[in-house]
C-alpha cells in the first residue's frame, strides 16, 4: 500500500468522526449549563459548575472589568473538545452578550452545525431570532432544544408554531414533554422510541429509559397514569399529522429542523440529545475559497483564522490566533504559507484543546481547531494553505450600530495608539474608519461596551490614551458603485464627501445619519450600492491588494 493511501484512509476515519458545532442562544436559556452536561456525559468533567459562565453578568462590578473577567474565562472556553463513544466533538464557545454579537457571527463561520437553546417559558428571544437568522443564511443544520421543562412554561405547540414563524424554520419534534412545570412526568422520545421518566433529582446522572414498543399499550398508562398517557396519545398523534417526518438529508441541507425537549438542569433530555447530535450532525463541510470548494478530505492542509484572543498579561504582546482546520492535516512544524502576506510560517507549539484545558499537538484534522502563538501577523480571516494562493470566504463585517470619533488623549504616545488600534481592530473588538475628507479616525462598534474595553485595553496594553467625541451615525454601509468612473458616482462622492470614509480594508464606506437620508440617498443614487456587510474577501478588497 502506497504510505500516503494509509495516511488518506486515517484522515477518512478522522474526519468521518468529527462534529463541530456551536451552542447559541438569548442570555439565561441555559447554554453554560447545556454546554457542562454535555461535556459531563463526555467524561470531560467530573462535575458540574466547572465551566465558568462567560456571560457579562449585572451587578457590582463596572462594565469593563466585568469585561476582562469574561475575556479571562473566554480563553478556557472557546474551544471545548471531548470525546463521546468514539465520536471527537468540539464545542465552539459563542457569547450571547449582544455586544458580542461580531464575535458569534464570527464563530458561526467556523461551525459545521448549531444547537439552539429556548427556554420553555420565554421562548423565542431576540438575540435567538438574530442568531438563527445568520445560520440560516448560511445553511447550518440546526437542532433545536427546548429547556427549563422542570418549570411552568407554554403549550409546546404554541412554541413549535413560534419557532416556525419567528426564526422561519421548519421543525420537526423528536421528542415531546409528558406534562410541565409541577405536572411535569418525563419525555416520550420519537427518535429511540422510548420514555424518559422524570424524578426531579439533578443530582442523577442519566435517567432510566422506558422502551416503548406500543403507545396503546397499557404499560403508558401504568408509568405516568391514564390521563397524561392519553394526552400523550393525541398529542403524538396531532405531531404526527402537523410535522414533516425527519430526513436526515434535509436536517443537513438546513431544510429541517428536529426539536428535542429537557432539562440542562437536570441533566433531563440532554443524553437523548447528545445521541441523536453524534448520529445525524454532519461531518467537517466543505468551503467556499474565493477560487473554489474545498473539500476536507483533500491532502493538503488549509484553514482560516476565525478569532483572536489577546493575551491577557500586557507584559507579553502574544495573541492566540484560532484556526479552524477545512482540509488536510495540520502539522506542527510544518511550513505553512499565510496567504495574505505571502510568507510561509511554521509553528512549534499549536494548541489543541481538551475540555477546558489547552496542549501542544503534532497532528490535527479537518474540523478541529488549533490555537495558534501570534506577535501580531495574523487578521481575522486570513487564510493558512499548504501553498496554495486561495482565500476564505464567508467572514463578514457587519455595520456597527454605534460610532464615535476618537481622539489622542496624550500626544507622547501617538505611536502607541496607532499600534493598539490596529491589533484591537485585527483582533474583531471594533471597526477603524477614517473620514475622507479630515482623516479623522471614527471607532464602531455592535456594543456600547466595546468604548470601554478599547479605552481600558489601550491605556493598560499598550500605554495609550485616547478620548471619545460623539458621532451621529445611523448605519455605516459599504458603497459598490456599478461604474466607478460614471457621473451619478462622481456626484454621489461630491455630494456625500462629508459623510464618506475608508474602512481598514481601504473599501469605501458611507456614512448615513438616519434611516431616512439613507432611503433618499439609495433612490438618488440606483446604480451606487449601499451594503450593510462587508464580506472581507469582496471584489473590492481584492482589488486593493
Ligand atoms: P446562558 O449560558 O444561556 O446564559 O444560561 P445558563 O446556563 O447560565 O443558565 C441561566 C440560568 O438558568 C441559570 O440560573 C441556570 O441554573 C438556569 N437553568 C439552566 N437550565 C435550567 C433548567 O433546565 N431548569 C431550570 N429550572 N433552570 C435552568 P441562575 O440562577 O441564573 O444561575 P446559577 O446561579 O444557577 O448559575
Amino acid at each position: 500500500m502506497h504510505p500516503y493511501t494509509r495516511i488518506y484512509m486515517s484522515i477518512e476515519k478522522e474526519i468521518k468522526r468529527r462534529r463541530t458545532f456551536g451552542v447559541i442562544a438569548h442570555p439565561d436559556a441555559g447554554k453554560t449549563t447545556l454546554t457542562e452536561k454535555l461535556l459531563l456525559f463526555g467524561g470531560a468533567i467530573q462535575e458540574a459548575g466547572a465551566v465558568k459562565n462567560n456571560k457579562v453578568k449585572k451587578g457590582a462590578t463596572s462594565d469593563f472589568m466585568e469585561i476582562e473577567r469574561q475575556r479571562g474565562i473566554s480563553v478556557a472556553t472557546s474551544v471545548l473538545a471531548f470525546e463521546y463513544h468514539g465520536t471527537k466533538i468540539n464545542i465552539l464557545d459563542t457569547p450571547g452578550h449582544k455586544d458580542f454579537a461580531e464575535d458569534t457571527f464570527r464563530t458561526l463561520t467556523a461551525v459545521d452545525s448549531v444547537i439552539v437553546v429556548i427556554d420553555v417559558a420565554k421562548g423565542v428571544e431576540e438575540q435567538t431570532e438574530k442568531l438563527v437568522e445568520v445560520c440560516r443564511m448560511r445553511n447550518i443544520p440546526i437542532i433545536v432544544f427546548i429547556n427549563k421543562l422542570d418549570r411552568e412554561g407554554r403549550d409546546a405547540f404554541d412554541l413549535l408554531d413560534e419557532i416556525e414563524s419567528k426564526l422561519q424554520l421548519r421543525v420537526t419534534p423528536l421528542s415531546f414533554p409528558i406534562g410541565m412545570g409541577y405536572d411535569f412526568k418525563g419525555i416520550y422520545n420519537e427518535w429511540e422510541k422510548n420514555v424518559n421518566l422524570f424524578s426531579g433529582d439533578n443530582r442523577k446522572n442519566i435517567e432510566e429509559t422506558i422502551e416503548i414498543e406500543d403507545l396503546e399499550s397499557k404499560e403508558l398508562d401504568n408509568l405516568v397514569g391514564e390521563k397524561a398517557a392519553n394526552t400523550l396519545r393525541e398529542e403524538l398523534e396531532l405531531v404526527r399529522e402537523v410535522y414533516p417526518d425527519f430526513n436526515q438529508q434535509e436536517y443537513l441541507d438546513g431544510e429541517l429542523q428536529p426539536v428535542f425537549f429537557g432539562s440542562a438542569l437536570n441533566n433531563f433530555g440532554v443524553r437523548e440529545l447528545l445521541d441523536c447530535f453524534v448520529e445525524i450532525a454532519p461531518t467537517p463541510r466543505p468551503k467556499e475559497s474565493d477560487t473554489r470548494l474545498v473539500h476536507p478530505e483533500e491532502k493538503d492542509f488549509s484553514g482560516f483564522v476565525f478569532k483572536i484572543h489577546a493575551n491577557m498579561d500586557p507584559k507579553h504582546r502574544d495573541r492566540l490566533a484560532f484556526v479552524k482546520i477545512v482540509s488536510g492535516t495540520f502539522e506542527r512544524n510544518s511550513p505553512y504559507l499565510h496567504v495574505r502576506n505571502g510568507k510561509k510560517v511554521k509553528f512549534s507549539s499549536p494548541n489543541a484543546f481538551f475540555a477546558e484545558k489547552k496542549q501542544i499537538v503534532d497532528v490535527s484534522y479537518p474540523g478541529d481547531i488549533v490555537g495558534l502563538h501570534d506577535t501580531g501577523n495574523f487578521k481575522i480571516g486570513d487564510t493558512l494553505t499548504q501553498g496554495e494562493k486561495m482565500q476564505y470566504k464567508g467572514i463578514p463585517s457587519f455595520s456597527p450600530e454605534h460610532f464615535k470619533y476618537v481622539n489622542n488623549a496624550d500626544p507622547m504616545k501617538s505611536k502607541q495608539l496607532e499600534k493598539g488600534l490596529d491589533q484591537l481592530m485585527d483582533e474583531g473588538v471594533a471597526q477603524l474608519f477614517t473620514l475622507e475628507l479630515n482623516g479623522r479616525k471614527v471607532i464602531g462598534t455592535v456594543g456600547a461596551l466595546q468604548f470601554e474595553v478599547i479605552q481600558y485595553r489601550l491605556e493598560h496594553e499598550y500605554g495609550a490614551k485616547c478620548s471619545y467625541e460623539n458621532l451621529n451615525v445611523h448605519k455605516a454601509c459599504w458603497v459598490e458603485a456599478k461604474d466607478p468612473k460614471s457621473e451619478e458616482f462622481a456626484d454621489f462622492k461630491r455630494v456625500k464627501a462629508k459623510f464618506l470614509a475608508k474602512d481598514k480594508r481601504d473599501q469605501l464606506v458611507f456614512f448615513a445619519d438616519s434611516a431616512f437620508t439613507l432611503q433618499m440617498t439609495q433612490s438618488k443614487y440606483p446604480n451606487v450600492k449601499l451594503h450593510f456587510v462587508s464580506e472581507f474577501e469582496s471584489s473590492n478588497s481584492k482589488k486593493k491588494k
